[in-house]
């Protein structure tokens, strides 16, 4: 919580009051002018890390932190609206999130975004918040597709694939396994697929350093995975297998 409430105290000092602050003097009081945020996280589905059950009471508490002390931010009201990302079956939704993106920035014109957290509902909202030069502040939107280049708003305070593909690369640099790395991964091709965008930054990282891949796809939720099938594949396929599955417990790499 209180690194939540020095990240946004951080963010706002970062994006600074616009406009002159004026002699001071402090004749006439000025009215508080509003920092707004605008949040879009899943509104109740706690299945997502970043879930609004989750991250509200955290954001909460940083906006009354802050607001309780006047020398934080002086002559600035600090306030969010929140709008859910998920859709009818509770999932994040790349339909309603940038719906609700542009909804937020029509009502209030905020200063800054926080979430979405899924990766298909963060890139069509990353990418409205970059053409509108707004900031989005995220603990997820963790694939690589997240190029700065595109998604320039875009600031990842959580862990991105990215770095899990360098700590990947750095582990077979370390063991000097150069050759033959099964990936074997669950993936639904539905939701946020996060075994399929954690193992696309292994991928992606591996093949920077010309280890040779083999990727191999299965979907425990369609019918059980039967590991008989799977294990001769491994030791045909692969010297080294990094392994990702949504079995309990959630989302563990295994090498
Ligand atoms: C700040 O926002 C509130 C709504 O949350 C609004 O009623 C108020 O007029 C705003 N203040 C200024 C100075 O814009
Ligand atoms: C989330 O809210 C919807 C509607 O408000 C409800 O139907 C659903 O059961 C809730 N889901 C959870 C996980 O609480
Ligand atoms: C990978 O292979 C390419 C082409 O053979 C070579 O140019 C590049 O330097 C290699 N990279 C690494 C990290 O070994
Ligand atoms: C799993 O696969 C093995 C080898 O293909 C087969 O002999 C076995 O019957 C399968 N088990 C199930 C539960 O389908």
């Amino acid at each position: 919580m209180l690194l939540l409430a020095t990240s946004l105290l951080l963010l706002l000092l970062l994006l600074g009051p616009p406009g002159a602050r004026g002699g001071g003097g402090g004749e006439t009081p000025r009215p508080l002018q509003n920092v707004t945020l605008a949040i879009i996280l899943p509104q109740n589905n706690t299945a997502y890390p970043w879930a609004w059950p989750r991250i509200g009471p955290a954001v909460e508490r940083a906006v009354r932190a802050v607001n309780a002390d006047p020398s934080l931010l002086p002559h600035h009201h600090l306030q969010y609206f929140f709008r859910g990302s998920q859709n009818g079956d509770g999932v994040c939704s790349e339909t309603m999130a940038p719906l609700m993106a542009v909804d937020l920035k029509m009502l209030h014109d905020p200063w800054a975004f926080i979430g979405p957290g899924c990766s298909y509902t963060a890139s069509p909202v990353g990418l409205f918040t970059a053409h509108w030069d707004v900031p989005l502040v995220t603990a997820g939107a963790p694939a690589v597709s997240f190029d700065k280049s595109i998604y320039h708003s875009v600031t990842n305070t959580g862990p991105t694939h990215k770095k899990l593909g360098r700590f990947a690369r750095r582990v077979c640099a370390r063991f000097r396994w150069l050759e033959q790395v099964l990936l074997l991964f669950h993936d639904q091709k539905v939701d946020d697929r996060p075994c399929y965008f954690a193992m696309e930054g292994i991928f992606e990282e591996l093949g920077k350093a010309n280890i040779t891949r083999v990727d191999r796809v299965f979907n425990e939720k369609l019918l059980p995975v039967n590991y008989s099938d799977i294990i001769p594949d491994i030791q045909q396929t692969g010297r080294v297998l990094v392994f990702l599955s949504i079995s309990s417990p959630p989302h563990d790499t295994v090498f």
